[in-house]
């Protein structure tokens, strides 16, 4: 297997281009996505080859980076070059409503341009601070990911089994990870971790994407099918759970990768820790609750099919929510960049991240 940099180059800027690692066609072949539209890049979001809520802000701030030098190109005058960076903007909104990073980063690179605009500065000026605003976004999300796993770490003893669902690690942020920073931040404290990656059906995030990138990091990991989850905490083999997140309400509800709930609710049968790792992007204290949020409902054909073949009889339904809410009082800490929080999450989130 490839042997990666690390933190993993998820996102990164080259030569006027947004730069994906595709993660559609992980762990088969290990290539890059290279996006010159904004349209290229709604699609790379739209169809998974880059995801994970922190990895998704990130693309966003380096799609209106890449918009605005386009819209350069095709006007002269500074409104339309704004009114073109916009549409774009509100086409990269319009691409997944549920991880909240999407919009932060949106909101933040947007504002920025308005601002600049209404300050005299110059298109070219625009276009150095934008990129240098979206390199931001990536370079914050990797410190405060470090940071979170540095925290959550001290949450496990050595030789820990984590339990994790989906995929929160390197691949799905700037290249740290959340759930899967903390185990990579045990490892960097010495510590010997190991882990049980869920599958995540239907996209199998869990098993291509998780699995792939832990092995790629030297770390003990077995996959197992989501529905073996109770079995495997009945026996007393899970010391914590961790997940990632892709929005937190107010309350500390838990917007994250659907098959999230039912493991939090496992955990509360069985005496297990059940954390939720996230950085301050992923909060949305305008969202009050859980049941505030969007969730994205895909296309039925992900559940329809399954290895390159049909996995139910032609002609019956199929439901396919993308996330699940896990209500605040089966978490038993949510663990940020600056430190674990426990409940009351209502009072202490709105602490750490103001
Ligand atoms: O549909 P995906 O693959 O984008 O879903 C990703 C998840 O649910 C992750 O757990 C979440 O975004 C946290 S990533 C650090």
């Amino acid at each position: 297997m490839t042997a990666l940099p690390f933190p993993f180059p998820v996102v990164t800027w080259d030569d006027q281009e947004v730069v994906l690692i595709d993660q559609t066609l992980l762990p088969e072949r290990l290539t890059w996505r290279r996006c010159g539209s904004v349209t290229s890049l709604c699609l790379a979001i739209g169809e998974l080859a880059v995801r994970g809520a922190p990895a998704i802000g990130v693309a966003a701030g380096f799609g209106l980076a890449l918009s605005w030098r386009l819209a350069m190109e095709k006007e002269s005058h500074i409104t339309g070059i704004l009114a073109r960076f916009q549409k774009d903007r509100e086409q990269l909104s319009a691409t997944r409503p549920t991880a909240v990073n999407l919009f932060w980063a949106l909101d933040r690179l947007g504002s920025l341009a308005e601002q600049l605009v209404a300050h005299g500065k110059t298109a070219d000026e625009i276009a150095i601070d934008l990129l240098v605003e979206a390199q931001a976004v990536l370079d914050e999300d990797v410190a405060m990911c470090r940071s979170l796993g540095m925290h959550g770490q001290q949450l496990l003893p050595d030789f820990a089994t984590v339990l994790t669902h989906c995929n929160a690690g390197g691949l799905a942020t700037g290249g740290y990870g959340t759930a899967v920073g903390v185990v990579f931040a045990a490892k960097e404290s010495g510590k010997t971790i190991s882990v049980f990656a869920d599958e995540t059906r239907p996209l199998l995030q869990g098993s291509r994407l998780t699995a792939w990138e832990l092995q790629n990091q030297g770390i003990e990991v077995t996959v197992i099918c989501d529905s073996a989850a109770a079995s495997i905490m009945s026996q007393g083999k899970v010391d914590a759970v961790i997940t990632g997140a892709d929005r937190i309400a107010a309350n500390g509800d838990v917007a994250n990768k659907i098959g999230t709930y039912p493991l939090a609710v496992l955990a509360n049968r069985h005496g297990v820790p059940f954390y939720v790792a996230a950085p301050g992007s992923t909060f949305d204290a305008a969202t009050k609750t859980g049941d505030d949020i969007a969730i994205e409902l895909r296309d039925p054909h992900e559940v329809h099919e399954f290895h390159g073949g049909r996995a139910t009889p032609e002609g019956v339904g199929a439901w396919n929510p993308a996330f699940d809410v896990t209500p605040n009082d089966l978490i038993s800490a949510i663990i940020t960049e600056h430190g674990v929080v426990r409940p009351p999450y209502r009072e202490n989130l709105a602490k750490v991240w103001k």
